[in-house]
């Protein structure tokens, strides 16, 4: 087996396509990287090879998890490996936590997916790292994450961005449970924030409304979200700004799970541009993420 570790610091062990965040990473706190292999047979079962002895390592499994269902097993398998090789710990870095959307049974007989996969990820690390996790009925991951789970922030990395892009902005969060990122943001850069209300239809059906109509004058409104999947929050939001006399906004999200014509429904309700954390790979990715993971793993390496 190969092997380029030595016996100090955490040992980033990069899911397929997570190795260039996982080397970020590393070098922002000391740390090493190795990959993990897959391979797929010809009847759909998963072969996982960790590229790296582990024993007596933490071991930071780095991963995408958008598109999760197929990532999941691979993911456990390599977590249980780690274990049974000699980890002396496992963390997950996952910058993108899926399924916590699901967070409750909107219809009779839904799974509450948030819950489950909560479940399942906790038997098998130890730690858990992500950055802005959809929390709108669930107050805090601790309610669902047995494990060690921390919460990073994308607010700081964002409003640099802001400061550096846009001289003065004024936020808006699509809707009320946008209010905890907008706000963070809006304080980091000094600018006036609001919050529309919001109410869905369906995956492709919204509506926002003001609560009160702010004074765009001289400002730029950056609409500022979580997730943008398929545009549509987003895209009613800048309809309903520039109909209130707003000039075309820019959007700014954390998670660009982006479908393919989400960019397409921005553009077309009047978006001038999207901007992402890079916390799914896309092209509007611009606000690395890396350092904040960096930092938040020395944090844990010491603890
Ligand atoms: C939902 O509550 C989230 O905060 C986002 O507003 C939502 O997921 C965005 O989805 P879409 O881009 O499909 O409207």
């Amino acid at each position: 087996m190969s092997s380029k570790t030595t016996e100090s610091g955490p040992l980033l062990l990069a899911l397929p396509g997570a190795e260039s965040l996982a080397a970020a990473i590393a070098a922002g706190c000391g740390g090493e990287t190795a990959g993990v292999t897959t391979h797929r047979f010809p009847d759909g079962e998963s072969l996982v090879r960790l590229e790296s002895s582990v024993a007596g390592r933490h071991v930071v499994l780095t991963a995408y998890l958008h598109e999760p269902d197929a990532k999941l097993l691979p993911l456990l398998f390599a977590a249980d490996t780690a274990r049974e090789l000699g980890a002396t710990r496992v963390t997950l870095v996952a910058p993108y936590l899926p399924y916590m959307r699901q967070d409750m049974r909107f219809r009779p007989g839904e799974a509450v997916t948030s819950h489950t996969f909560a479940a399942v990820v906790s038997a098998h690390v130890d730690a858990l790292l992500t950055i802005d996790p959809h929390l709108h009925r669930i107050a805090s991951l601790d309610a669902i994450y047995p494990i060690r789970a921390r919460a990073l922030r994308a607010a700081p990395a964002m409003a640099d961005w802001l400061r550096h892009e846009v001289p003065l902005p004024l936020l808006v969060g699509p809707d009320s449970e946008s209010a905890q990122w907008v706000e963070g943001v809006a304080a980091l850069v000094g600018a006036p924030w609001t919050v529309l209300d919001k109410q869905r239809f369906g995956d492709h059906d919204v509506a926002v409304a003001f609560r009160e109509v702010p004074d765009w004058r001289g400002r730029t409104p950056v609409l500022l979200d979580d997730i943008v999947s398929t545009g549509r929050t987003l895209a009613a939001a800048a309809r309903a700004l520039i109909a209130a006399g707003a000039a075309a906004p820019l959007c700014v999200g954390v998670h660009a799970l982006c479908n393919s014509d989400a960019e397409q429904a921005l553009r077309a309700a009047g978006v001038t541009r999207l901007v992402t954390c890079d916390t799914v790979p896309h092209p509007t990715n611009a606000i690395p993420v890396a350092p904040l993971l960096a930092a938040a793993l020395a944090d844990l390496e010491a603890s």
